[in-house]
This record gives structure tokens, C-alpha cells and sequence, in this order.
């Protein structure tokens, strides 16, 4: 369910029509409905109610602080991966308590910056990592909370480049060695374990998945309260997939997924904290570009738009599909049109779609991407030199630009000469 409906035959964020958004800002543009972001949150958060829980949002998949405080101010807390992002969430309002800081390679300096202005946990990855927080909390005279990462070798069945909890994936301590780890941890100075952590991967279209890491965290629960530790908190980790077409896909809904959880490890009395991020923003959000030039090759017609991978990468990367519509509503009956939808970029992986079968379009036509909030604008970038992707919030009747477009100008004097040229 999203807010990016057709009305007068213009699409709409919500009740602004798009090529209102298009004549002010220009294309490309990202926009985001303020509608669809907190029906999501509140999806996730009504999904728990009834358990002590927070949903640490995963600001990974979009991190505008207009983003960020919109959820902020709903309740939501915030899964963090680096100091810019623990930044980004104490510039949005953020108290720390309601941070948890995630990631296999956090430095020392994040750990500082971390334990300096607040944070409700560290997700910690390793054991290296383990003594590297309890040196520095110790010298800053801290306690630093934490949890361990276990990866619990369960298949997330999805695409390999985000699945996370096999056992050859970098991430978290295989479960066999918890009970080690979680000895050293309570031995370290420094460090207060507070609970258990785990993250199978992003866009699982199933729940057997999060079903057999569940029942292993709760083993493991069990096993180490029987130790002595006092795990009174799950980090559950995000990943609920979205449906990315209309037609054919209905991955489980968040009451289901909440329901899970409940069933796997409601009866230990841990609060409950859960990561979601794609599934805030990522029907949240759609990009807009515009047609440039309608190319017919030798065997098929090419669509060049003015969005290019450095602008939407996921198709390049992950192979992934993104519904593609007209922002002006095609007549009725008209004949579809098949196309090759292509970027700017000097490269053939600069494809969004091949043989896609749509209305017919024209140059200066705008198309919209869907399902394009979570993991579009932030993995954006300046390659080619094209100006980094502008972002719009709509809320109602009313828009705003959250980041606007660098200017050439802006872009080019970030490049200092060194002193011999
Ligand atoms: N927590 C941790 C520790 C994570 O690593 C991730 C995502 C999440 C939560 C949020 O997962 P989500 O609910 O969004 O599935 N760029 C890729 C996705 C990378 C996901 C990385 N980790 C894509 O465009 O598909």
C-alpha cells in the first residue's frame, strides 16, 4: 500500500501532483510520502504491541533527516551503521537511548562518538571488536551495553548479495561459539551484556526463515541465562521484504511477522527490538525522471532517461526490478510499447529494465519508479559527474525539497589542486 496514485490522469504523492514537483525541482528527483512512512512504522509498531519493543528503524535504507524526524517524532528509534549515521539520528532528535549502533568494522572513533553522546546498545560482530569497545568505553570511564551478533547459518533465500546469516557471510559469531564469547564478553571491563542480536538479511519473502533463527535465538536465551547472563533484550534485525510488483508478489505482512516473533520468543520477557528498513521506505518513495530521447535500434526501441545507475543502482546491482509508469496516466486501450530503459551512463550495466513492456512514451514524457525509497537515494552518487539526486518530502497538499541539487559549482570545488599544479 502506497500513496502514488493516478487522479485527473496525473500521478499523485499524495494530493500533489507530480509534474508540480517536476516544474520546480527538475529531473531526476527522488519523493517520498510522509503518508506511506509512518503507516508503515506504525504497521511494525502495532505488530509488537502488547511486548515491551522498539523499532529501531535501519536508516541504511534512506537517511534524510526530514526522514528521520518524521519517524523520529512518530516514536520510532533508529538502527545506526556508522557515525555519520548516528549523527544523522541525533540531528534528527534522536536521544540516544533509543540508538542502537549495528556494523561489523565500527572504529574506536565511533565507538567514542557513540558512547560520548548516548547510545542504547552496541550490535557487536566480533571478538576483536569486543575488546576494542572495552578499551575505549574503560578509558572514557564508561559501560558500554551491549549485545553479540550471532549468526545463526539459517538461509534467508535471497539474493546473495544481501543475505547475511550464513555461516559464510562476515557477519555476527557463529552460534556454536556464543557461549565462549558471551564468557569473554562478561569477563571484559567495560561492557554490560544486555542481550542477544540477529540479522538473517534484507528482502525475505518468506517467514520460515526469521522462524528458524527465532527458535535458535531463543535456545540460545535459555542457554545463557543458564550461564548466568542476563539477557533481557532481542535485537530481532530487520529484512521484511516489500512487494516490488503489483501483480504476483505478497511477501508476509508485519501483523503475521509480529506474530511470529511473538510465538518464537514471547515467552522469555526480553524487550523486543526489531530493524526494519525497506519496508518503511521503501514503497515510500518513487524516482522521477524524464525521457530524453526515444532511441530505436536494430532490435528493440530504447528509452533514455535522464536517471541514470548512479541514481537508482539497484537494477545494476541486485538485479533488481522496479515497476516503471507514465507520471501522465496513458489513455485507455492504447497498444503497449516494449522497451529498453537506459541511463546517460557511459556503460552498458546502465540498464533499469530490459524488454519492458509499458505505455508508450515520448521525449520530455516523465516516468516514475516505484518502490524506490529504501536504498535509492542513499546509495546514489556523483559518478559521471552528474549532479547527486534531489530529494522531496510530501505531506498532504504540501512538498518540500529535503536535499536539493548540488550545483556544478558546488560539486567541482570540493576538488582542491595539490601545490605543484
Ligand atoms: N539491520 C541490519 C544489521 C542490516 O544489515 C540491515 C540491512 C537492516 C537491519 C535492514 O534490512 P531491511 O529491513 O531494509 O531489509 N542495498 C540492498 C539492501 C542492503 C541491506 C543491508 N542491510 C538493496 O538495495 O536491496
Amino acid at each position: 500500500m502506497d500513496h502514488f496514485l493516478y487522479r485527473n490522469g496525473i500521478l499523485h504523492a499524495e494530493d500533489v501532483p507530480l509534474l508540480d514537483i517536476a516544474a520546480q525541482v527538475g529531473t531526476p528527483f527522488y519523493v517520498y510520502s510522509t503518508a506511506t512512512l509512518l503507516r508503515h512504522y506504525t504497521l511494525f509498531d502495532e505488530a509488537l504491541e502488547g511486548t515491551d519493543h522498539l523499532v529501531c528503524y535501519a536508516m541504511k535504507a534512506a537517511s534524510n533527516l526530514a526522514i528521520l524526524k518524521t519517524l523520529a517524532e512518530a516514536g520510532a528509534g533508529m538502527d545506526v551503521v556508522s557515525e555519520g549515521e548516528y549523527r544523522r539520528a541525533r540531528a534528527a532528535g534522536v536521544p540516544g537511548d533509543r540508538i542502537v549502533f549495528s556494523g561489523v568494522g565500527k572504529t574506536a572513533q565511533e565507538m567514542r562518538t557513540a558512547l560520548d553522546g548516548g547510545i542504547r546498545q552496541f550490535n557487536v560482530e566480533s571478538e576483536p571488536e569486543m575488546r576494542m569497545l572495552s578499551a575505549v568505553a574503560s578509558e572514557m570511564g564508561k559501560t558500554a551495553p551491549i549485545t553479540i551478533r550471532i549468526n545463526p547459518d539459517v538461509d534467508a533465500k535471497t539474493h546473495a548479495k544481501i543475505a547475511t546469516g550464513k555461516s559464510e557471510n562476515k557477519f555476527g559469531i557463529p552460534i556454536s561459539r556464543a557461549r565462549e564469547v558471551y564468557g569473554l564478553a562478561a569477563y571484559l571491563p567495560g561492557l554490560e551484556v544486555v542481550g542477544i542480536d540477529v540479522h538473517i538479511g534484507s528482502q525475505l519473502t518468506e517467514l520460515a526463515p526469521f522462524e528458524a533463527a527465532y527458535t535458535k535465538v531463543a535456545e540460545l536465551t535459555e542457554t545463557l541465562r543458564a550461564d548466568g547472563h542476563d539477557i533481557r533484550r532481542l535485537d530481532l534485525g530487520g529484512g521484511l521484504g516489500i512487494p516490488y510488483t503489483r501483480s504476483n508478489e505478497a511477501p508476509p505482512l508485519p501483523m503475521d511477522y509480529g506474530a511470529l516473533i511473538k510465538r518464537t520468543v514471547g515467552h522469555l520477557g526480553c524487550e523486543i527490538e526489531i530493524e526494519p528498513g525497506r519496508l518503511i521506505a521503501g514503497n515510500a518513495g518513487i524516482m522521477v525522471t524524464g525521457v530524453i530521447y526515444v532511441k530505436s535500434g536494430e532490435d528493440r526501441t530504447f528509452l533514455i532517461v535522464d536517471g541514470a545507475m548512479n541514481d537508482l543502482i539497484r537494477p545494476a546491482m541486485y538485479e533488481a526490478h522496479h515497476d516503471i509508469v507514465p507520471v501522465v496516466e496513458p489513455a485507455p486501450g492504447l497498444e503497449p510499447a516494449v522497451y529498453d530503459i537506459v541511463g546517460p551512463v557511459c556503460e552498458s550495466g546502465d540498464t533499469f529494465a530490459r524488454h519492458r513492456t509499458m505505455p508508450p512514451v515520448s521525449d520530455g514524457d516523465l516516468i516514475a519508479f516505484r518502490s524506490a525509497g529504501a536504498y535509492g537515494a542513499v546509495m546514489a552518487s556523483e559518478y559521471n559527474t552528474r549532479a547527486l539526486i534531489p530529494e522531496v518530502l510530501v505531506n498532504g497538499d504540501q512538498f518540500a525539497v529535503i536535499r536539493r541539487r548540488p550545483t556544478f559549482d558546488e560539486m567541482l570545488n570540493r576538488d582542491t589542486f595539490p601545490p605543484w599544479l
